[in-house]
């Protein structure tokens, strides 16, 4: 939630800034601003709307300087304004920053600082720890080469909640300060210039050289120096790592949007899943930093996997692969709700997150916990370096490449693909024999090039979309890892097109959901597994008989009668193992077009963020 990005060099810094924010615009959209300073002088310009309108108030605006801060709101504490917009100054005047998270005891110390004769102009927490900065550097030792960062320090001493900023003060013109605590910063190392900021895509067209903060760092940048200190002033060595992101990989081409070029990315996002992760023999995968050895995991009774949003569906599919082909027992948790509920775990399980993002706060506590009680904690993660994917004691990286559509499409089927070869590691660790483990591997291989062949749906998908694009309600049912398909159908449908959907498995609809059935709301059925097609079609035949139009989605050996569907989209026969990644498909390009028809900002849905560091 929300984006820093922050520069100090020898350039402009309002340009670079003002691409930063628009690379990190996924993470919050309703507001955003620009402060520079110079001669020590502060320039600042907010906007209540999307960076792109925040950039023409700025050309042309003599923000000039060679030292700024800038941010892209995603609202926690107080309306979407002008006022709340960052960089919020302080009530002195000396102290401009930009905040990502969650200040949690805000009201306490903007009551103190009222009473030293503060005065706050907008309704935020960030606000809160602006002066309190200004408050302890006005304290600090006006000689001391340190008295700014000194007075940044103090300051989170104090702070109850999480953080990430970039903060300066008038009377530093050459200083950039940085913390975390909870919300990502990193420090971005170019020729003669550092930029901060809340992930790498906002600093990839400078520099691929980061260095990423820990909770409880605090960074100062000055005079071409980088001094990179803990919150009890121990003095740290930057550990500078290089990003293998390309830029293009982050740019739209000749997409219209992100969503759909992500969707058209899942061939390589899968083929990149899989490189140098199978066995000389062909018969399983490897998997280079699980950190696990295969007699520990011989020894595993159960497997928790924990996570949010889609990456909860992946999960809930990974459950039906790993049970199915390799015979061990999972559970899945909300990663909200299993950090609070202090789930009693067997000693011999395995713990496993998964987090596109490698942010979002909630996971990130799920794993911390299980670390906490002493369990083995493994994440599936697509972003190199995020928080998850250092705390987590191995993993498995997804190389999906950036993912900027805020609705998730590559890096959930990169997830279901990683699932489904982890399925069949464990299983050939277990019963699973050669022969199985050849299929599965040539299965897994065909994945790409079947997604390829599914794409290619794309203008049937969009007929039918417009067919349904007026639909206010609409039902996804399916049965077995269908049913996780349909939710994360359901799922995306809501959040980019804002019809109101639910998933549901297909034969529990009779206990509830059925009495919504009517003409009006349309039931989108998973028919894809031949073992229970007839189950299959006595649901559509419950749907039909009560007047609801029917989409269905069925493989191509197996189709429907013509009878019993209105509209019918045939995948490609597959694997099982592959199953759930193609059947995503079609759902993704329908809620896509039935967006787009419905003039929705795909890549940015209202209220939503790509990356919840907020709980
Ligand atoms: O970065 P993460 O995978 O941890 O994100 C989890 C969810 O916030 C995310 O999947 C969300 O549900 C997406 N908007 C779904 O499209």
């Amino acid at each position: 939630m929300c984006g820093i990005v922050g520069y100090i060099g020898t350039r402009e810094a309002s340009p670079i800034l003002l691409e930063g924010l628009k690379r990190l615009e996924y993470r919050g959209y309703d507001s955003a601003g620009v402060a520079v300073l110079a001669d020590e002088a502060l320039k600042l310009k907010k906007h209540k709307g999307r960076v792109t309108d925040l950039a023409k108030n700025v050309s042309g605006n003599g923000l000039s300087g060679q030292l700024g801060i800038s941010h892209t709101r995603w609202a926690t504490h107080g309306a979407v304004t002008e006022e709340n917009a960052h960089p919020h100054v302080s009530s002195d005047g000396k102290i401009a920053m930009v905040h990502n998270g969650v200040i949690e005891n805000y009201l306490s110390i903007r009551k103190f600082l009222e009473g030293e004769g503060y005065t706050f102009y907008s309704e935020t927490d960030s606000e809160a720890l602006c002066n309190l900065i200004a408050y302890h550097y006005a304290k600090e030792d006006a000689d001391s080469d340190n008295r700014f960062l000194n007075s940044v320090r103090k300051t989170l001493s104090h702070i109850e909640g999480t953080y990430g900023i970039a903060v300066m003060c008038v009377e530093q013109p050459n200083e950039l300060v940085g913390a975390r605590k909870g919300s990502p910063l990193i420090v971005g190392i170019g020729a003669d210039e550092y930029l901060l900021a809340s992930d790498v895509s906002a600093i990839i067209s400078r520099t691929s050289n980061v260095v990423y903060l820990n909770d409880g760092e605090i960074v100062s940048l000055k005079d071409g120096e980088l001094n990179l200190i803990t919150s009890d002033e121990q003095a740290l060595t930057p550990e500078v790592k290089k990003i293998d992101w390309e830029i293009a990989e982050s740019e739209l081409g000749d997409f219209r949007n992100y969503m759909l070029k992500e969707i058209f990315d899942q061939p390589k996002a899968l083929e990149n899943a899989m490189r140098g992760r199978f066995s000389d023999d062909q018969s399983t995968a490897k998997f280079g930093g699980l950190n696990v050895s295969a007699q520990e995991l011989r020894q595993i009774d159960r497997i928790l996997l924990c996570a949010c949003g889609t990456a909860w569906h992946a999960c809930l599919v990974g459950e039906y692969l790993i049970e199915r082909f390799a015979r061990i027992p999972v559970e899945v948790e909300y990663a909200s709700e299993f950090r609070y509920r202090n789930a009693p775990l067997d000693k011999n399980t395995l713990v496993m997150v998964i987090s596109q993002s490698g942010e979002t706060i909630d996971t990130l506590a799920a794993l911390r916990e299980s670390k906490r009680k002493g369990y083995k904690t493994l994440a599936i993660n697509n972003s190199v370096g995020s928080t998850i994917a250092r705390e987590s004691d191995g993993g498995i990286y997804q190389h999906a490449g950036p993912e900027i559509g805020v609705a998730s499409t590559k890096a959930f089927t990169s997830q279901l693909h990683i699932l489904s070869m982890l399925a069949l590691y464990l299983g050939r660790l277990r019963d699973m024999s050669f022969q199985e483990g050849l299929d599965y591997v040539k299965a897994l291989k065909q994945a790409p090039a079947l997604v390829a062949e599914t794409v290619k749906l794309n203008d049937q998908i969009l007929e039918v979309s417009k067919k349904y694009k007026d639909m206010t309600d609409c039902l996804f049912l399916g049965r077995q890892d269908m049913f996780p398909i349909a939710l994360e159908g359901a799922l995306k449908l809501k959040e980019i097109s804002y019809i109101h959907a639910e998933g549901y498995p297909a034969a529990e609809m009779k206990h509830g959901p059925i009495a919504l059935i009517s003409g009006e709301c349309p039931a989108i059925v998973l028919a894809t597994q031949p073992d229970i097609h007839g189950k299959l079609v006595s649901n559509i035949q419950e749907v039909k008989a009560r007047g609801a139009p029917v989409i269905a989605v069925a493989n191509e050996s197996n189709p429907l009668p013509e009878d019993l569907v209105d509209d019918q989209i045939l995948i490609p026969n597959c694997h099982r193992a592959i199953l759930p990644v193609l059947a995503s498909i079609p759902m993704q390009l329908l809620s896509y077009h039935i967006a787009n028809l419905r003039g929705c900002d795909v890549d940015k849905p209202r209220n939503l963020a790509k990356s919840v560091t907020v709980e």
